[in-house]
């Protein structure tokens, strides 16, 4: 008996589930969704099975074989990372039917009433699962290590649509006799208004890619496999099928570069601006945050990166978060490839050079504990959201670029592609990429420091800041802004949303409050559309106390849910101790108030923030 993730209950001496029949009946009166789940294990068990929920109220555990009760407990404690395991007694057997309602505070679903929509007129509901948070929605062996293949049933009001990162099999009539799979009452299952949408995933995927989504929502086709989606708003599908009219280009990229796409369709989801992360690669339909839509096509740089994720993290798949690295480390690499094939060399440039300040920054805040600048990691009783930061991101495409540097681009391309084709639809550990690595290049940790890379601390000396020269001259200008000199008008001419914020992440971190106005009032940066721009410069009004930016602060805390720009925003605002007082009731204050509007995920992220700093 071991476990065999951190984050998760399951044992290894239990066979792993390999399909689940999914039930969904959702009540948005509640915010719940009452269920079921019918797991089929590899093989059958006999004895105690462990499976990971949060948050959910089990009704029943069935042997649908026998269609008799099976004997279970929840446990009562909750562990305040994995949630509580449920285990369940099994005579050879190897399908479990579980009936269960979720609770309106499961941390993957964030339940939108109507005014906090766009059109204020239905409900929304939509799931974001990476890392830990499937066991909320239904009880499962909630580990990377697994890989499930499922079906699904969602039963909605009729006013609505459902949407899945799935195959759409049909939008039907509930049926009488069994269609409801026990999740409720036949009554309700079959009750006027309702329809029911039925989805089936035939790739077999870790549970974090489970993902759905159901409300008022339209869609617009931007390519031969791309349907653009979101909140059936014409004003957003048309900007959101402008900004992502080049995606097909990229796929294309992405299929010479790393092989054949094995997902079929490539559709996107643009969800509220609650939504916590930028992008998410939930496979066949990536959910994004509406922040990326520009107007100037350069949210492609964040579905370049999700569609990455097609071959690095949803093909290969890290075996547990201690390996998170193998996911986005490789997907940055390959997201950098995509970009510049389709945009050039410098915008890739530029993106190296953002990355290589982000991971600069970050070493220096995790330098009282630098566990966590590891490619590697421990996460044994560590909460996943919490550690959650650019090293596996950028110092894993670092540790990736030093392999290419070694060995010329050519071969490791050949080696990348070998790579995905030798380990596709599996779950891999940090081990098992190096052995795979040494194999096919022999030779090569006696050229690179394999150790220090994948289990050392901080930067290795072999690291490299990108060489170009428009990235070499925006940094030589942040410095000269510490000199009083600001850059000129002809000098920024060229510059689009990167350019600046790889300026404004090159600043000092305070200056004097009078620079900051002026920096302002010369290119109104506070204004700026882009939030990637505005909330660096923010971040800069913040570390130099210029308090007349705070109420775009709150504004922009209470607009957008990204934890990207809430989690600076926040810690700028509570970090340091000496004569804070006024940002922290400021942060506190605006966080009560924007609480409610946050994702589940997102709200957890922001309290521990506070909690440590106040
Ligand atoms: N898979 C991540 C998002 C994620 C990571 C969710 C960990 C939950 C836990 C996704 O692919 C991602 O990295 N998104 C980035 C996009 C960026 C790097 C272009 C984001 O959200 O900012
Ligand atoms: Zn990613």
């Amino acid at each position: 008996m071991a476990p065999i993730d951190p984050h998760s209950f399951t044992d290894s001496t239990h066979p792993l589930t390999i399909h689940i029949s999914l039930s969904f009946y959702f009540d948005f009166s509640t915010s719940t969704i009452a269920a079921s789940a019918l797991l089929t294990l590899r093989h059958p068990h006999s004895g105690d099975l462990v499976i990971d929920t949060r948050s959910l109220t089990i009704t029943s555990v069935i042997d649908p074989i026998t269609n008799t009760q099976l004997s279970f407990h929840l446990s009562p404690n909750v562990d305040p990372i994995k949630g509580q395991p449920l285990t369940v007694s099994l005579t050879n057997s190897s399908k479990i039917l579980i009936t269960f309602i979720t609770s309106p505070s499961s941390s993957a679903l964030q339940w939108l009433t109507p005014p906090q929509t766009f059109n204020k007129k239905y409900p929304f509901v939509y799931t974001q699962c990476q890392a830990i948070h499937a066991r909320s929605i239904f009880p499962c062996q909630d580990t990377p290590t697994s890989r499930v293949r499922y079906n699904a049933k969602l039963n909605i009001p009729h006013q609505l649509s459902a949407v899945m990162s799935a195959r759409h099999v049909e939008r039907r009539a509930p049926l009488a006799g069994g269609d409801s799979g026990y999740a409720c009452d036949e009554s309700l299952w079959c009750a006027e208004g309702r329809v029911v949408e039925e989805f089936v995933m035939e790739q077999p995927i870790p549970p974090y890619l489970f993902a759905f989504s159901v409300g008022e929502i339209g869609c617009r086709e931007v390519g031969p496999r791309t349907k653009v989606f979101a909140e059936a708003v014409p004003a957003v599908l048309d900007a959101a099928a402008k900004e992502f009219a080049g995606t097909e280009d990229m796929i294309r990229v992405g299929e010479k570069l790393f092989g054949e796409y094995d997902w079929e369709r490539f559709d996107l989801l643009v969800l509220p601006p609650s939504f916590p992360y930028g992008g998410m690669e939930n496979p066949r339909m990536v959910f994004l945050t509406p922040t990326v839509i520009k107007g100037d096509a350069s949210g492609a740089q964040v579905v370049a990166h999700e569609l990455a994720h097609s071959w690095t993290g949803n093909l290969i798949t890290n075996k547990t978060n201690d390996h998170f690295w193998l996911n986005e480390g490789f997907t940055t690499y390959a997201e950098r490839r995509i970009v510049e094939a389709v945009q050039g060399e410098d915008i890739a440039a530029l993106n190296i050079g953002i990355g290589w300040k982000g991971l600069v920054d970050t070493m220096e805040r995790f330098k009282d504990n630098m566990e966590f600048t590891k490619l590697l990691t421990n996460q044994e009783g560590v909460d996943p959201d919490d550690v959650y930061s650019e090293v596996p991101y950028e110092k894993g495409f670092q540790f990736l670029w030093r392999i290419e540097r070694q060995i010329g681009r050519a071969a490791f391309d050949e080696f990348l592609k070998k790579y995905i084709a030798a380990f596709k639809f599996q779950s891999i550990d940090t081990q098992m990429f190096l052995d795979f690595l040494k194999a096919s290049i022999p030779g090569i940790e006696n050229d690179i420091d394999l150790k220090t890379w994948t289990e050392g601390t901080g930067l290795p000396p072999d690291a490299m800041e990108p060489v170009s020269n428009i990235y070499t001259k925006i940094v030589s200008l942040a410095h000269e802004f510490k000199q009083g000199r600001m850059p000129s008008e002809d000098e920024v001419a060229s510059w689009h949303g990167q350019e600046w914020e790889l300026y404004l992440e090159n600043l000092p971190k305070s200056v004097e409050a009078s620079q900051v106005t002026a920096l302002d009032r010369r290119y109104r940066l506070s204004e700026s559309k882009d939030y990637e721009v505005k909330v660096a410069f923010l971040q800069l009004a913040i570390g130099s106390r210029c308090s007349e930016y705070y109420n775009v602060v709150e504004k922009t805390l209470k607009e957008v849910g990204r934890m990207k720009y809430l989690r600076p925003l926040y810690t700028s605002l509570v970090q340091g101790s000496a004569g804070k007082e006024e940002e922290k009731i400021f942060a506190q204050r605006v966080f009560a108030e924007a609480r409610e509007t946050y994702h589940p995920i997102a709200q957890g992220v922001v309290e521990s923030i506070l909690s440590k700093h106040l």
